[in-house]
């Protein structure tokens, strides 16, 4: 078996780099014995809040919860409909069907590979109707009222959320982004004439940080950003058993809760992120000018004008590429899928009824995409080896088939 001479991802070297600080913080913990709640927790949340520039931010024990709660503080009622994208993680769905919602896709944008305005608008228009009596919008197949939507910033980019506020204003529906993967990622708000933070946009956004995200924990933890005070104080009971004074259970809540320890380690590292960023930035650029002579085969993330996208995944597109992976393989070098089934046609999911075709973007985008190796702490010669096997591949392919 050939060895991994160039990581998909590297976790160590990082954690090696900020080995004092993090220690330190752990010594804090346990000093205090301050293992749950506590001042960690509080200015993490205050520092992240500032970072997404929102007015709160309330930790959690995963990006799942964070969506899972934020769905549940937003009032989503059992049978309510929720539109995303199948083309994700499954967490995004999961906290849909967990919160007690159902399930609507609509498929996205091939050059930004996240939430096609056109097709939710589509869906709305052609797939749901007010209810002149309740005022609400309703899913005609189901019969059900569609209550919200949850665009992803996939891999670091944001969705094009303008078109999708205005169709959310229009139609009565809350906007809760699933920023996960998208830490730092900035948008160019036309409506507004500026720069805006993922994270900041709809009522609440779910942000990640299982360790390989560009802001990880070392462990599980995840938070919801928010401007609405109300819904802040629902997320912060629902996250610590439905109480907001110790004992005095105002709604049946969950254990969710940011641990201190992860808390005070996402500190230090936060002070971290924006130089990681950018350095994730210049190495995509790198990678763009790199593979820029094989253009008419592997087509490269498109950042579009209103996004600076903060890479978390260096996504390409190839036609054959379990063959590039195999091959990149063999040459010492990590890769992943992100992610190889549409979520529509997952098992987990074969009682929605969806069937191949229905999203014909997303099914073309999961055949092809492979992640190359992406962290701040890949050096520019481990880069050049990644282009120049992505670009012998490429050679050998053309040159078989002349
Ligand atoms: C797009 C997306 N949504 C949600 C999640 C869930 O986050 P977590 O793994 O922290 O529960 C992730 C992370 O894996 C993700 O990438």
């Amino acid at each position: 078996m050939t060895t991994t001479r160039i990581p998909f991802l590297d976790l160590v070297t990082p954690h090696k780099e900020l080995e004092t600080e993090l220690l330190e913080i752990v010594k804090k913990a346990l000093h205090s014995a301050g293992f749950i709640g506590g001042p960690l927790v509080e200015n993490f949340e205050k520092e992240f809040a500032s970072f997404c520039g929102t007015k709160y931010c309330v930790g959690v024990n995963s990006g799942t919860d964070a969506l899972r709660f934020a769905f549940m503080a937003a009032g989503v009622q059992t049978g309510d409909v929720i539109v995303t994208v199948p083309h994700t993680f499954i967490a995004t769905t999961e906290a849909i069907s967990q919160a007690g919602a159902t399930i609507a896709f609509v498929d996205i944008d091939e050059s930004t590979y996240t939430m096609d305005p056109v097709r939710l608008r589509e869906y709305l228009e052609m797939h749901c109707s007010f209810d002149s009596k309740s005022g609400k919008l309703i899913e005609t197949s189901s019969q059900r009222p569609v209550v919200g939507i949850v665009p992803v910033h996939l891999y670091g980019q944001t969705a094009d959320m303008d078109p999708i506020m205005e169709l959310a204003e229009r139609y009565k529906l809350w906007v809760i982004e699933d920023a996960c993967q998208a830490h730092g990622a900035e948008y160019f708000s036309k409506r507004e004439n500026r720069w805006l933070k993922a994270g900041s946009i709809g009522i609440a956004a779910a942000f990640s940080f299982y360790p390989g995200k560009n802001l990880g924990a070392c462990g599980e933890a995840g938070a919801t950003t928010t401007n609405d005070e109300a819904l802040a104080k629902r997320m912060k009971m629902i996250r610590d058993h439905g109480q907001a004074k110790k004992y005095y259970h105002d709604i049946e809540g969950y254990n969710g809760r940011l641990d201190s320890i992860q808390a005070g380690i996402l500190s230090v590292k936060l002070r971290h992120l924006a130089k990681w960023n950018e350095q994730r930035r210049a190495l995509a650029h790198s990678f763009h000018d790199l593979l820029a002579e094989a253009k008419d085969f592997v087509a490269i993330p498109r950042e579009a004008s209103w996004t600076k996208g903060v890479y978390h995944l260096y996504v390409v597109r190839v036609e054959d590429r379990e063959a590039l992976q195999a091959y990149l393989a063999e040459a010492g070098i990590g890769t992943g899928i992100h992610y190889p089934i549409p979520l529509h046609l997952q098992k987990a999911y074969a009682h929605l009824n969806y069937k191949i075709g229905d999203f014909p973007v997303t099914e073309r985008v999961a055949a092809e995409i492979v992640s190359l190796p992406m962290f701040p702490q890949l050096e520019k010669e481990q880069q050049k080896e990644v282009a120049a096997r992505v670009l012998e591949f490429i050679g050998l392919r053309v040159g078989s088939s002349r």
